[in-house]
């Protein structure tokens, strides 16, 4: 990782994933370069769904898998995790907290998760993820809330997310000077494709994400998935 030259940084669930044809031709286009792409793989999923995703979907192996929006960070060929980042996340979270305030409001349900690094919630009424956020305020906790999909509420520790934890990883393995690409599909992608990088919203977007403002390093592809990866590659890379 620390001597990559070239990175993608993907979200995988309706970015990289969701269109078997362009996914194998964006792989195939990587394979005819000159320069090696090193993966960085960015996603809502616990580690356990990621990895089944991987497996199912016939994805290589990334060297880094950042999974649960941002709250754990797994590397290299094992795939360790990265506890600096867990716990430096793990000082001021509280999830039982959390989740005693999530009940607390009608129409929030929950997604029963097997972790606790995030706390990660179903509304489709954006009154009720107002009402949410309104009472985690007022019972004074510190947490990060994203909104995407219409549908998912996830409630992460304040210092964390994709883009942040996307960002640790560029500054640990001092990958400034590499050529990267972030690409992202909905809400919970905002913060990772607004850090200044060369970035694309692929084709599919959700609406949450199309009503972005429009930014130069911000490509917005017209293919779907994969494809719309492919296309920005080779508008930032390949000119
Ligand atoms: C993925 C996760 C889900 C999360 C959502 C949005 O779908 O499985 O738990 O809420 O991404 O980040
Ligand atoms: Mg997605």
């Amino acid at each position: 990782m620390d001597a990559a030259t070239h990175l993608l940084a993907t979200d995988l669930d309706g970015t990289l994933v969701g269109d078997k044809y362009s996914l194998q031709a964006l792989f195939n286009f990587y394979d005819n370069q000159t320069y090696e792409v090193s993966l960085i793989y960015i996603t809502g999923r616990h580690y356990q769904s990621a990895l089944s995703l991987i497996t199912e979907e016939n994805l290589p192996v990334p060297d880094v898998l950042i999974t649960d929006v941002g709250t754990a960070i797994y590397i290299g060929d094992s795939l360790e995790q990265d506890l600096a980042w867990s716990q430096h996340l793990e000082q001021s979270w509280l999830p039982q907290k959390i989740d005693t305030v999530a009940r607390q409001i009608p129409g929030l349900v929950s997604q029963e998760l097997p972790i606790t690094n995030r706390c990660s919630y179903y509304a489709t009424d954006e009154t009720v993820v107002e009402a949410f956020r309104t009472a985690l305020d007022q019972a004074e906790i510190s947490y990060k809330l994203i909104y995407s999909g219409g549908r998912d509420v996830d409630i992460l520790p304040a210092g964390s997310g994709k883009g942040q934890a996307l960002q640790y990883i560029l500054n640990k393995y001092q990958l400034d000077e590499a050529k990267l690409l972030v690409a992202g599909d909905s809400g919970n992608d905002t913060e990772m494709l607004t850090l200044g990088f060369p970035s694309v919203i692929v084709g599919n977007a959700q609406p949450e994400l199309l009503e972005q403002q429009k930014h130069p390093s911000i490509y917005r592809a017209t293919n779907s998935y994969a494809g719309g990866i492919h296309e920005a590659w080779r508008y930032f890379y390949t000119k």
